[in-house]
């Protein structure tokens, strides 16, 4: 196999990301274990202390949001955050965008390779498609706010395994209760499924208002739509997606 071929083949594994300047050769001896140079009077040995049992990341993660009352302090806690391996890969947190006080809400699934490099939610392909269905019914980032479920890139835009869901879902449920929306819309399977806790394929849920309990704030209406990714692949969803935004621009006008 040419250089080229392993380096395509590498990028569709999704190993995008350089993690050290050189590569660790992991079929060498392990490093010799430093071993205490013997003194003259043999030392006793102690009782080892019993380590805590760690909490698991997921419990870590709620209780860390829980902690937050405001936004920055929920920005800075993900960012000071290490349950979840996905930041360790990301070049930035994106955290989120746009008017937090106007009382509508999006939430997309997680970041891709220009929202990585930019730090901002729904800045590239998809976020610019999403912009104009928006920008169709009147609203621009000023009159919405914008996150994502997940707030770390996935090397090569894979899949956030159940686990990394599992984290990242109490800070998401924390930065909907902080920025108390009226409206919430969420975009995807992954943000519909996770946030309403159901098994029901977008499919079927989009365009149908529903009431989601959030903890520490209540009940929110939550419109479930189709992700702008997925209208890009498949233009015949466009239809759905145009009738979905009227649903929204009608419960706008009559707050
Ligand atoms: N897709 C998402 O779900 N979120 C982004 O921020 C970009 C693309």
């Amino acid at each position: 196999m040419d250089a080229w071929a392993d380096l395509r083949l590498q990028i569709e594994w999704g190993a995008d990301e350089a993690l050290d300047d050189l590569p660790i050769d992991r079929l060498v001896a392990p490093l010799p274990r430093v071993v205490a140079a013997a003194s003259a009077s043999p030392v006793k040995p102690q009782p080892r202390p019993v380590p805590a049992a760690p909490l698991a990341p997921a419990r870590r993660a709620s209780d860390s949001a829980a902690a937050c009352n405001t936004l920055d302090e929920l920005r800075q806690a993900l960012t000071t955050f290490d349950g979840c391996s996905l930041s360790a890969t990301a070049t930035n947190l994106v955290f989120g965008d746009g008017n937090p006080s106007c009382g509508l809400m999006l939430v997309g699934e997680g970041p891709g390779a220009e929202e990585d490099r930019a730090g901002l939610p729904f800045v590239g392909a998809s976020g610019q498609f999403l912009d104009r269905m928006l920008a169709s019914i009147g609203l621009d980032r000023s009159s919405f706010y914008i996150t994502n479920l997940i707030p770390w890139r996935p090397p090569g835009n894979r899949n956030p395994t159940e686990a990394e869901v599992a984290v990242c879902l109490p800070f998401l449920l924390r930065h909907i209760a902080l920025v108390r929306p009226k409206l919430l819309v969420l975009l995807g399977n992954l943000s519909v499924q996770s946030v309403t806790q159901s098994k029901t394929g977008i499919t079927r849920a989009r365009g149908k208002w529903q009431d989601v309990e959030i903890e520490g704030m209540g009940r929110v209406r939550a419109l479930p739509m189709l992700h702008p990714a997925y209208l890009l692949r498949n233009h015949g969803a466009k239809r759905e997606a145009w009738a979905d935004m009227m649903t929204l621009r009608r419960a706008l006008d009559q707050r």
